[in-house]
């Protein structure tokens, strides 16, 4: 069980300095879980140290793989030679991507056996497409009891059409694909970069998987995948985090180790609102010399906003000069923190996925509280630009996707403690 924790902030000052940023959380979580598919084992590199990547490893090892770190960053899975199929509830519970994982078990084992999912608190988030990808690839799914129970003794290679370009139930797919028989195309695919991430990484494996990055990407059914090496992508949105923490508190900020193209619609947003941005070939900086702009942000599938940046585009939105509109299309409720926005001092209001901004000078510190990963640092980052101190309750679901959020603070100048 995770340790409940605040984070306190002294907020008010411009940062500056140089921020590194970790392996992307949304590329490691589905390589791990597709590396269970590997008859021999797999060794990645650059994986972030955070609360998710824990939860997926208890995950590997509860099926049966030997996992071990091989230095601060280098992850060794070993998957035996046969798994186990039932992966448990908790795990589940607690983190939504857990489903990964039944893509690899299907295709290893022909049985996979989950609880419905958790994670989150951001909306509904079913796993319907997840399902009909699996049936379609001739899976028999039975639920009942608060289980289901997917079974197939070979898949078969389909016509697979996405209602809606869902980045998991891609992955799930992609990887029950590659030891199916015959070819698989997924239609309206994601096209996240963490998708070609998977697909590179399957390729290394041994599979013949083409088109991610694409909204259409086929799999070539091969008999077995082999294990590799693997470096993790750099993590978008932690580096959108920590421009946004440069920009919202006046600062200058260098933000290193990322792919500039991945972070293209979060810049685009931040150069629309007046701030200076300079480019590097793996590196990026913002200045922030005055108060930003106000702008409309709406959310949308790669390569349009992330939605995983949108409550932190609107702590800096808060500060922005005018009226933002912003309007999150991709889940229900991405709006838990503006209660405690306007508790510190903002001017929000919120019709269903719409959120209407009206620019403040100042914030002012107070307690606040986590409710979700990306609310989280939300409130971090307003926390930051916050006149006196602020106190963000259940700090650990920051944790999850934040690697070292302390360490990483206090060296662009943030006074911060946890407790
Ligand atoms: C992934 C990311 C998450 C990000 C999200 C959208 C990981 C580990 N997590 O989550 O950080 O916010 O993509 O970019 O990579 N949906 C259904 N039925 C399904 C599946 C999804 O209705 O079977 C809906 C969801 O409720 C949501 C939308 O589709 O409204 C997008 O979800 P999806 O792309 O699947 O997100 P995740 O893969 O869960």
């Amino acid at each position: 069980m995770r340790k409940i924790k605040s984070y306190v902030v002294k907020g008010g000052r411009p940062l500056e300095g140089k921020v590194d940023i970790s392996g992307a959380k949304n590329a490691v979580l589905p390589i791990m879980a597709a590396s269970l598919m590997a008859r021999s084992p797999v060794l990645l590199q650059r994986v972030p140290r955070i609360h998710d990547v824990d939860i997926m490893l208890e995950m590997l090892e509860a099926l049966g793989a030997a996992c071990s770190w091989e230095d601060a960053y280098t992850l060794r899975i070993s998957p035996p030679s046969e798994l186990g199929v039932t992966a448990p509830e908790k795990l589940l519970r607690e983190m939504r991507a857990s489903i990964l994982v039944v893509g690899p078990l299907l295709a290893r084992e022909g049985k996979a056996i989950v609880t419905p999912p958790g994670g989150c608190n951001i909306g509904p988030r079913p796993i319907d497409f997840h399902l009909k990808g699996m049936e379609a690839l001739g899976a028999e799914i039975v639920e009942g009891d608060g289980q289901i129970v997917f079974t197939s003794p070979r898949l078969t290679g389909a016509e697979v059409m996405l209602d809606y370009p869902s980045v998991g139930a891609t992955e799930n797919i992609m990887c029950a694909a590659c030891t199916a028989s015959g070819k698989t195309v997924i239609h309206n695919a994601a096209k996240e970069p963490e998708i070609i991430e998977l697909q590179n990484f399957l390729n290394l494996m041994g599979a013949r998987v083409k088109g991610a990055g694409t909204d259409r990407i086929t799999v070539y059914g091969v008999e077995e995948l082999h294990g590799t090496e693997y470096t993790v992508i750099p993590d978008r949105i932690e580096a959108g985090t920590y421009l946004i923490a440069g920009a919202i508190t006046g600062g200058d900020v260098l933000i290193q180790n990322v792919i500039i193209e991945h972070l293209e619609s979060t810049l685009a947003k931040l150069a629309e609102m007046g701030y200076d941005i300079q480019r590097g070939s793996d590196s990026v900086r913002i200045k922030a010399a005055r108060r930003g702009r106000a702008i409309g942000v709406r959310s949308m599938p790669y390569p349009g906003f992330p939605t995983d940046m949108l409550p932190q585009m609107i702590s800096l939105l808060s500060l922005a000069e005018g009226v933002s509109m912003v309007y999150e299309s991709v889940f229900a409720s991405r709006f838990k923190h503006v209660d405690d926005l306007i508790r510190m001092g903002a001017q929000i209001r919120t019709e269903g996925r719409l959120a209407i901004i009206t620019g403040v000078d100042r914030l002012r510190g107070t307690t606040v509280r986590a409710t979700d990963l990306r609310a989280g640092a939300a409130l971090i980052l307003a926390s930051l630009a916050a006149k006196g101190q602020t106190t963000v309750e259940n700090g650990e679901h920051i944790d999850r996707g934040y690697e070292d959020v302390v360490g990483k603070l206090r060296g662009i100048g943030v006074e911060i403690t946890e407790s």
